[in-house]
């Protein structure tokens, strides 16, 4: 394989930064250590020694199974096992018949579900696919919940629910293992002096912005008092007008004049009503917030001619996500004997597309391209594939993402096609278009 394929240098720092970070993660106000808190034997023992004999396979107590992994996953994606842990309105408090779990034990189940995807640890330096964590009110929260459960999309580009904080209950675990970190010094300081600060109407809306961006995964890496991390650039706690801290380009992304869909968004329905489609940080106000930073561009004088100007944001992405497949020369692709061959390493995402179709991005908008056919993602806590396996199969530890139901389709002999294999989300291994059998 050409050098084309090999992964550049850029990708490399973000796999490093990231292992350092997760080597440094540890657990923090008192809470489980979530690297600590795995699925076997952590949830299973506490599983046992409180939900058994009622939930055993035999018993199955209300429908409900808990002495398998995939009973438990179901009982926490429709969200019944933590209400009923957390003895919340409208569910049945459990375990039955008895007290309710130490908080130190619902604390552990309510860690696991929002750090690992319902995994036990995910492999340091692998890319968590975003996923949806609810947990009980914190105890902190002075908000009050229908149903006394808090969802959050886990991932860069997600939040938690509107006036609360994403550190509460979504991870910066799982953020980190998303995009690097690094700390960078903020373009300009501010002033602590600053005339706006005793203008209500002004601190009113950047008070506000300030609450949109704990509520999102932005979060993790620009407020220093939450994440107890330096920030990148800005800080929405350093004392006086933060934004002052941007360049003029950070100002124009969070006003959503230079484009950031490169990172990926939600659909606000899956995201608390959170909407990233034309702002930097998802809000659930797009006018009020493009109000404030264009002002903030007037102020500095910055023109829509000077906006124009600017590159669009995600630099390295984009070189990554916009190169053309060459033909395959090395006998990858799918073969007579019906395995997929790549090379260019280890594989974490394997994609069949039609050729001529684009290459897939980040999560959780810009992952599965049109005319992808088939994709095969390996979960972050299993090992990554070693080239071949079967067309359309699932070896343990994956799972098939396209189609979402059904099997893989046929290809049509002598047809062109493109496979795309990835070492991991933005890190690709083999790009190049095959003829098939
Ligand atoms: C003494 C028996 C018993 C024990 C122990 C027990 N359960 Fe249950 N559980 C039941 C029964 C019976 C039902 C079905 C009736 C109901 O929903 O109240 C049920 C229902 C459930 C449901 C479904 C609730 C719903 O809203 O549909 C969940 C989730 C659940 N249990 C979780 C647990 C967990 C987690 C534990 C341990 C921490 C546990 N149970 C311990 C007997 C038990
Ligand atoms: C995992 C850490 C991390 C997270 C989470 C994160 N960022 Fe950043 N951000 C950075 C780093 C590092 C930089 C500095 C990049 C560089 O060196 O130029 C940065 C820079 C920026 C800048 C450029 C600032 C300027 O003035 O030029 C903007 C804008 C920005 N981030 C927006 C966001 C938004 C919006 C979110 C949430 C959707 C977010 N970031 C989440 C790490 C992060």
């Amino acid at each position: 394989m050409n050098s084309m394929y090999r992964r550049t240098s850029k990708p490399l720092k973000l796999s490093i930064s990231l292992l350092l970070f997760l080597f440094a993660a540890t657990g923090c106000n008192g809470k489980p250590d979530p690297a600590a808190v795995t699925y076997s034997p952590t949830i299973t023992t506490l599983i046992s020694n409180n939900c058994y004999p009622c939930h055993l396979s035999a018993s199955a107590s209300g429908g409900v199974i808990l002495d398998t992994y995939d009973g438990v996953k179901t009982s926490v994606e429709n969200t019944k096992l933590v209400s009923a842990v957390n003895h919340n309105e409208g569910s049945s408090p459990m375990p039955q018949g008895a007290d309710k779990l130490d908080q130190t034990d619902i604390d552990t189940i309510q860690t696991w579900i929002k750090n690992g995807s319902y995994e036990t640890p995910p492999l340091e330096g692998v890319f968590i696919q975003p996923f949806r964590s609810c947990q009980g009110l914190e105890s902190s929260d002075n908000l009050t919940s229908e149903d006394g459960l808090v969802c959050t999309s886990v991932a860069i580009s997600g939040s938690t629910e509107e006036n609360r904080s994403f550190i509460d209950y979504g991870s910066c675990d799982v953020v980190l293992s998303q995009r690097p970190y690094w700390y960078k010094a903020p373009f300009n300081m501010v002033d602590p002096a600053d005339p706006r600060l005793n203008d209500e109407a002004f601190m009113t809306e950047l008070n506000w912005i300030n609450s949109q961006v704990r509520s999102s995964g932005c979060i993790c890496c620009h407020d220093s008092s939450n994440s107890g991390r330096r920030p990148a650039v800005w800080d929405i706690s350093s004392e006086g007008v933060w934004t002052d801290q941007l360049s003029d380009q950070g100002v124009a992304i969070l006003a959503g004049k230079v484009s950031s869909e490169i990172l990926g968004e939600f659909i606000p329905a899956n995201n608390n009503g959170f909407d990233r489609y034309s702002t930097g940080f998802p809000t659930t106000d797009v006018e009020r917030v493009q109000t404030f930073f264009n002002n903030e561009l007037d102020r500095r004088s910055v023109t829509d001619a000077d906006i124009a100007e600017m590159e669009e944001f995600g630099y390295f992405i984009n070189d990554i996500i916009k190169r053309e497949p060459e033909a395959c020369t090395s006998g990858e692709g799918v073969r007579e004997d019906g395995n997929v061959y790549w090379t260019g390493g280890e594989a974490r995402y394997i994609y069949i597309k039609e050729s001529g179709t684009e290459n897939p991005g980040v999560p959780p908008s810009n992952d599965n391209p049109e005319g992808a056919l088939w994709r095969l993602d390996v979960r972050a806590n299993a090992d990554a594939l070693t080239s071949p396996i079967v067309y359309g199969s699932t070896p343990d530890g994956t799972y098939q993402v396209t189609p979402d139901n059904g099997t893989a389709p046929d290809l049509e002999s002598g047809k062109e096609y493109h496979l795309y294999v990835l070492q991991d989300i933005l890190v690709p291994a083999c790009n190049c278009l095959f003829t098939a059998p």
